[in-house]
């Protein structure tokens, strides 16, 4: 995904001013600006658009329509009854991300309600100027787990899909600067394939470091800072932060995902969704 639209709607322009206890103290300009500077950094292109007017704000979704590979969008109060642009975002056939800056769901009754959101692939709300980045991240992680998919459509080898999902990972996101896959072996995960400074881990007993109790309990494990998690195995001393999610079928596992970052506290709900995808792509190709 190279192509990118951020759509804000009504009343997005006084952000900064308005009900800056709600939506923050930054401009417009300063998020689209914060939200151009992340996307950049993902190799993305942002073209960013403001409107109060309902019917603008599909005819910039329509005109770009062909540039554009994804939408993140925040329409303001739109998004709590405005059919037609429900209507633009189904007709363009984008994935799109409907952000909010609030938590609309601890809000007024009639804001608990987006029509947009059952359109979209996902909804960010209450996280202020976060969303925005995660809302971008995640795009990039659709678009990873479709070109995955088309990957495997083409038949390749077992390892050859598992190399390509690492080498997948490992592009897309700069914050993953380790990305590897084990393969559970009796009692032991070894270390299949992986892009990063090599580990010393290459095998690691079930229920050992954070590898292994992901797969002792049968559930995706992030923590943010692994210096205070007495279950961490070192592999570099510059890692911050691990999100391991494993690849099962019911309580079957034949593997897992396992990522570091030189970041604190980088991975999010958003990762662990994008990387269980992964996973079950993954595990059609490991279970029989
Ligand atoms: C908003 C929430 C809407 O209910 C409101 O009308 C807005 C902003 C948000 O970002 O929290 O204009 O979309």
């Amino acid at each position: 995904m190279k192509n990118l639209l951020v759509v804000h709607g009504a009343n997005l322009n006084l952000l900064g001013e308005r009900e800056p206890e709600l939506y923050g103290t930054s401009s417009l300009d300063e998020l689209n600006a914060a939200i151009k500077k992340f996307a950049n950094g993902l190799g993305l292109e942002v073209k960013t658009f403001q409107s109060n007017h309902e019917g603008a704000m599909i005819d910039f979704i329509h005109e770009n329509r062909r540039w554009a590979e994804g939408i993140v969008i925040n329409a303001g109060a739109f998004t709590h009854y405005s059919y037609a642009l429900r209507d633009a975002i189904l007709s363009v056939n984008l994935p799109a991300v409907d952000v909010h800056l609030s938590d609309i769901y601890q809000r007024e009754e009639f804001r608990r309600h987006s029509v947009i959101k059952d359109v979209c692939i996902k909804q960010i709300v209450g996280l202020g100027s976060q969303g925005y980045l995660r809302a971008v991240e995640f795009l990039v992680g659709n678009d990873l787990i479709n070109s995955l998919k088309k990957f495997i459509s083409r038949r390749p080898n077992r390892d050859q899909i598992l190399n390509k999902a690492v080498e997948m990972l490992k592009t897309a996101y700069p914050k993953y600067t380790w990305v590897g896959i084990y393969l559970l072996e009796s009692d032991e995960l070894v270390l299949h394939n992986y892009l990063g400074k090599p580990s010393p881990h290459t095998r690691i007993p079930v229920g050992k470091g954070i590898c292994g109790a992901a797969v002792h309990e049968r559930a995706a494990i992030i923590v943010p800072d692994v210096k205070a998690d007495p279950r961490y195995l070192a592999c570099s001393l510059d890692t911050r932060s691990e999100i391991v999610v494993p690849i099962m079928s019911g309580q079957r596992v034949y593997g897992e995902i396992d990522i570091d970052s030189d970041l604190a506290d980088i991975f999010h709900e958003g990762d662990q969704q994008i990387l269980e995808k992964c996973a079950e792509l993954l595990l059609e190709v490991l279970s029989f």
